[in-house]
């Protein structure tokens, strides 16, 4: 009977070991670059209860609509959805530990979300998210400071260009007479919606003005902006925002038809985008949500943040510098089996005692077969511990690579197996300097 081949479920990647390193440099420089603006983890589970989301992103939103993955727990009928993003899991645990308790709280967190949406280039089922929440902060200049930390990673990274859109939602009461009459509009020109519109026009209007249809851009064009319907608090808020990017000479361009997917957003949203991913170049969204945490049970909370899409970056940094080659080892170690097994177990932990990557030869083959081994690893020596060498006390050590044509060591050489850890770091680090 054959089998049907297993595959992984479409639209979730592997992450594969050549991959890997990539991923690594990343999320390094994603620690250090946190911490150095005072951000600490948290990390809350893949499964919350669906309300969390429903309440949290909005009940008309895709996400919630289409793309959650939702499904009732067998034992006790519990509603639960794997997270869509970070942002109501986080503010439900801040909520429930009482994080805010002391005063304001910068956070972040790393790892997958699950949307079911259409699998293309740069846009996936499972994906993942660095995300950065800054709870109980009011004013502007934490809105500024999230700009310009992003700013310093694209930088870091080395991935620009990198364009920042802006825009300011206002306050819910503001959004609601812009609504109004947005609804009104739109129901004035009826004939030029297409489906998807006429769907959202008593739901979700704003979203509307998101829509790619070119049948209707010159619809969207003359459509009520929101922010004219901004009171004098809102236009401070975006004012100053503004003054302190233009302050600190970062560019943006404001885009009156940015909305985000997401409903619980108000005052600042901001986008970043580069040209160079097609159809998928969003590498980073967030803005102001101030009345998140009152909705889903805290006290009133002003808080701002946002989400980057590591994949979209990964694919940014793979084509600006490629995969960082990483050898295996620096040290792989060769023997014959028996007691030169012992030694070379022995001696391969006294190396990683001084700080050395080793990997040791496992099974039995020729000693040609290992020394083939040894050099594909990439590892910088081969040592050799083989019964002649155990005999004498020593191992055999053999540099694999030269540097412009001359050897870290002769061809070959004895070294005594305990001073093989000290030896062979030195002679690591020299070769670094
Ligand atoms: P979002 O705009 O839905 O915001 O997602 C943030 C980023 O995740 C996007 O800019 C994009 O780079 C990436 N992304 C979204 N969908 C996919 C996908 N299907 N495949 C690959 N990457 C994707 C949020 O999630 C908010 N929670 C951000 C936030 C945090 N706002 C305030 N705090």
């Amino acid at each position: 009977m054959s089998k049907q081949k297993l595959a992984a479920v479409r639209g979730m990647n592997d992450l594969l070991p050549a991959e890997a390193p990539l991923w690594e440099l990343f999320e390094a420089r994603v620690y250090d670059w946190l911490r150095s603006y005072g951000y600490q983890q948290i990390r809350t589970p893949l499964l919350e209860h669906t309300e969390v989301f429903v309440r949290g992103i909005g009940e008309v939103t895709d996400i919630v609509e289409k793309e959650m993955y939702s499904f009732e727990d067998k034992l006790n009928g519990e509603n639960l959805t794997l997270r869509p993003e970070f942002t109501a899991g986080v503010v439900r645990a801040a909520i429930e530990h009482n994080l805010t308790y002391d005063g304001p709280r910068r956070l972040w967190s790393i790892g997958p979300v699950f949307r079911h949406e259409r699998p293309q280039r740069g846009r996936y089922r499972q994906f993942h998210q660095v995300n950065v929440e800054a709870l109980g902060f009011a004013g502007p200049d934490i809105d500024a400071e999230l700009i310009l930390m992003l700013r310093r990673l694209w930088e870091t990274l080395a991935i620009g260009p990198m364009r920042l859109e802006l825009n300011s939602l206002g306050q819910p009461d503001e959004r609601q007479q812009h609504r109004r009459d947005l609804i009104a509009y739109f129901e004035r020109h009826q004939d030029r919606l297409d489906a998807d519109a006429r769907r959202r026009l008593h739901t979700n209007p704003l979203r509307i003005l998101d829509t790619k249809n070119p049948a209707m851009q010159s619809l969207i064009e003359g459509a009520p902006r929101l922010i004219e319907y901004l009171g004098a608090a809102s236009r401070a808020h975006f004012e100053r925002l503004q003054q302190l990017l233009r302050a600190n000479g970062v560019e943006y361009t404001i885009n009156p038809r940015l909305v985000r997917g997401l409903d619980y957003y108000n005052l600042t949203v901001f986008e970043w985008i580069t040209d160079r991913l097609g159809a998928q170049g969003t590498v980073c969204g967030g803005g102001r949500y101030d009345p998140l945490i009152e909705m889903l049970g805290g006290r009133p909370t002003p808080a701002c943040g946002f989400a980057i899409g590591v994949e979209r970056v990964i694919e940014l940094m793979r084509e600006t510098a490629g995969v960082p080659q990483r050898p295996l080892c620096d040290v792989y170690v060769l023997h014959q089996g028996g007691a030169t097994l012992d030694a070379a177990l022995r001696a391969a932990e006294s190396m990683r005692d001084a700080g050395l990557d080793v990997l040791l030869h496992a099974g039995e083959a020729s000693l040609k077969s290992q020394m083939k081994k040894a050099d594909a690893s990439g590892a910088e020596f081969a040592v050799i511990v083989g019964e002649a060498e155990l005999a004498a006390g020593t191992a055999a050590v053999k540099a694999l690579r030269s540097r412009d044509g001359t050897w870290p060591f002769a061809e070959q050489k004895a070294v005594a197996l305990d001073r093989l850890g000290s030896a062979l770091a030195e002679a690591l680090e020299s070769l670094s300097e």
